[in-house]
C-alpha cells in the first residue's frame, strides 16, 4: 500500500505503528513538501477569505502533506531554529532554487514569534482552517502569541495541534537591535582584516599563526551572515583601494559562507569555507610586493612568480600545524582557486583531477571580487553587471554553472552598494536586495540628494512599490553610475 502526497509517491508499507519513512526522505521531500504548501496556504490566508475556493484547494494540498506523516510517524513536528528547519526532529537541507521561498517563510513565522508548529493527530480541512486563520492575522512581534493560539485552538475544542514559541540564542533576538547586529558585521569585518594581516604577515617572518582566532572569527562571520546577509555582504562590495589582499582575502571569505549558506552546508563547514576564504592567497606572501602593486606590464619572469602562488600556498598550508580537520580543505582551496571549471588556468594539471566543491567556490568569488574592485593598475573597477554577464557567459567553461545561478541570486544584478539613476531623476545607492528572485531588478535604494556641495542621505525607497492609480512602478533603475564621477564615497552611506 502506497500514501500519496501530490505527484510524488511514498514507498513502503504502512503496519500500524510501524514508521514508513526513512529519516533522510522525512526531511528531504516530506519536509521540504510540507513547509511549500503550508506557507502557500498561510499567504493564501492573509489575503482571501476562508470561503475561498483557493483557500480550498491550498488547505487539501496542505492535507497531503500533513495526514501521511502523521499515519506514519505519529506526529508531524516542524521546528524553526534560526532560519534552520527542522522535521521530526531531522534537518530539512534546503536547496538553493528554494532558499528564497524558506527565508521568506522563516521571516513569517518569526513576526509571528512562532517557532514550532505540532500535529498530531489526522487532521481535517475544517481544523486547518481554523488554525491558519488563527495564525494568519497575527502580527506585533508579541513574544506571547504562541499563547493566544493556545487558548483559541482551546476554545473551539481543537486538539491535537500545538504551537510554540519561537526560541532564540542569547545573543540572537529577532529583530535585535539592527543598528546593534550591524556593529557587531562591522566589527567582525575589520578584526577579520587585520587578522589576515597578522597571519600573511607571520608567515613572512615565520611566526606562530593565530589560527583559533581565525576560526572563531569565522565562526562569527558565519552567525552574522545567518541573520542578516546585508551588512556582511555590503561591506564587501564596498571598494577598498588600500591594502587589496587582506581587504580582498575577507571579501573571498564572506562571498563563499554567503553562497555556501544558500547550497544549505551546516554553520561547520560554512566556517570552513570562510576559512579557506581568508587564506587562499596565503602564497602571495612570497611575491615582493614591488611585483604585486606594479603598474607597469610584468614581465615573463615576474607572471612565472605570480603563477606560481597557489602551489606556493598549498605548500605554506601543510606546513601549518594549527589547521586540524581543516587541512585539506585549505589546501584544496590556495591549489585550486585559479584552475577553471575545464580544468584550465593555472597551476597546470600533470593530469586531469577534479576540483573540489571548496575549490570552485572559492574560484567564482575570488573572480568576482578581483574584477569589482579598483587596482594599481586598474584605477577603474568594472561594474558588477558586466562581471555577472562575463560569469554566465563562461559558465560551464570557467565556473560551475550551478554556482553561478546562485551566487548571481545572491549578489542581484545592483549589488548592494550600487549607485542607480532612477527613471524619476533621482540618483540612491541599493541598500537592500530582494528576497524574491523576480524581484531582482527592484531592491530598495537609499535616495542621496544634494545640497551645500555634497550628497546627503535621503529616505529609502522600495522599488517594488507601485502607484495604485496606474499600477505601474512608481520608481525603476534606468543605469548603474559610477561613483567615481561623481565623488560619492559609498562606504559613507552604507554603513
Ligand atoms: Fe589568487
Ligand atoms: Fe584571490
Amino acid at each position: 500500500m502506497t500514501a500519496q502526497i501530490g505527484e510524488g509517491r511514498i514507498p513502503g508499507g504502512s503496519n500500524e505503528g510501524q514508521t514508513l519513512f526513512d529519516h533522510e526522505h522525512l526531511a528531504t521531500t516530506l519536509g521540504t513538501e510540507f513547509v511549500s504548501r503550508f506557507f502557500r496556504l498561510l499567504r493564501g490566508a492573509t489575503i482571501y477569505d476562508r470561503n475561498n475556493e483557493l483557500i480550498d484547494r491550498l488547505t487539501q494540498d496542505c492535507l497531503q502533506a500533513i495526514n501521511p506523516v502523521i499515519k506514519s510517524e505519529g506526529n508531524l513536528l516542524l521546528k524553526i531554529i534560526q532560519d534552520n528547519f527542522f522535521l521530526n526532529n531531522n534537518r530539512i537541507p534546503v536547496k538553493a532554487d528554494k532558499y528564497t521561498f524558506f527565508k521568506s517563510f522563516s521571516k513569517e513565522m518569526e513576526k509571528r514569534w512562532i517557532g514550532e508548529l505540532e500535529f498530531s493527530g489526522e487532521v481535517s480541512g475544517k481544523i486547518l482552517k481554523d488554525f491558519v486563520f488563527i495564525l494568519s492575522p497575527l502580527e506585533g512581534s508579541d513574544e506571547s502569541n504562541y499563547l493566544y493560539v493556545q487558548k483559541e485552538l482551546e476554545s473551539r475544542g481543537i486538539q491535537g495541534i500545538r504551537v510554540g514559541k519561537l526560541e532564540f540564542f542569547k545573543d540572537n533576538k529577532p529583530y535585535a537591535d539592527s543598528e546593534e547586529q550591524k556593529q557587531y558585521a562591522k566589527e567582525i569585518y575589520f578584526r577579520s582584516i587585520d587578522l589576515v594581516k597578522e597571519v600573511m604577515e607571520g608567515v613572512k617572518s615565520q611566526k606562530l599563526l593565530n589560527i583559533r582566532k581565525a576560526k572563531h572569527l569565522m565562526q562569527n562571520a558565519v552567525n552574522s551572515i545567518m541573520q542578516d546577509e546585508s551588512t556582511l555582504l555590503g561591506l564587501a562590495n564596498i571598494k577598498n583601494y588600500d591594502e587589496y589582499t587582506f581587504n580582498h582575502s575577507v571579501n573571498v571569505a564572506i562571498y563563499a559562507i554567503g553562497l555556501g549558506e544558500r547550497l544549505g552546508f551546516p554553520k561547520k563547514i560554512l566556517s570552513h569555507l570562510g576559512m579557506a576564504g581568508l587564506f587562499h592567497d596565503i602564497g602571495k606572501t612570497r611575491i615582493p610586493s614591488e611585483i604585486l602593486n606594479k603598474t607597469e606590464k610584468l614581465t615573463s619572469e615576474e607572471w612565472t612568480m605570480i603563477r606560481a602562488h597557489p602551489v606556493v600556498g598549498a605548500e605554506i598550508v601543510m606546513r601549518v600545524k594549527e589547521w586540524g580537520e581543516l587541512s585539506t580543505r585549505m589546501i584544496d582551496a590556495a591549489f585550486e582557486h585559479h584552475l577553471k571549471y575545464d580544468l584550465t588556468g593555472y597551476p597546470k594539471l600533470a593530469r586531469k583531477r577534479n576540483i573540489t566543491l571548496f575549490g570552485r567556490i572559492i574560484a567564482l568569488v575570488d573572480f568576482y571580487d578581483a574584477l569589482i574592485r579598483p587596482r594599481v593598475y586598474r584605477r577603474y573597477p568594472y561594474v558588477s553587471e558586466k562581471i555577472l554577464g562575463l560569469m554566465l557567459e563562461h559558465a560551464g567553461k570557467d565556473f560551475d554553472p550551478a554556482l553561478v545561478k546562485v551566487f548571481i541570486n545572491m549578489i542581484g544584478i545592483f549589488p548592494l552598494g550600487t549607485l542607480v539613476l532612477l527613471n524619476t531623476n533621482e540618483i540612491g545607492i541599493v541598500v537592500q536586495i530582494q528576497e524574491e528572485p523576480e524581484l531582482i531588478e527592484r531592491p530598495k535604494v537609499c535616495l542621496l540628494y544634494y545640497t551645500d556641495g555634497e550628497y546627503r542621505k535621503g529616505k529609502i525607497v522600495d522599488l517594488k512599490e507601485m502607484d495604485e492609480g496606474t499600477g505601474t512602478y512608481i520608481r525603476s533603475i534606468v543605469r548603474t553610475i559610477d561613483p567615481n564621477e561623481y565623488n560619492i564615497h559609498v562606504a559613507e552611506f552604507l554603513i
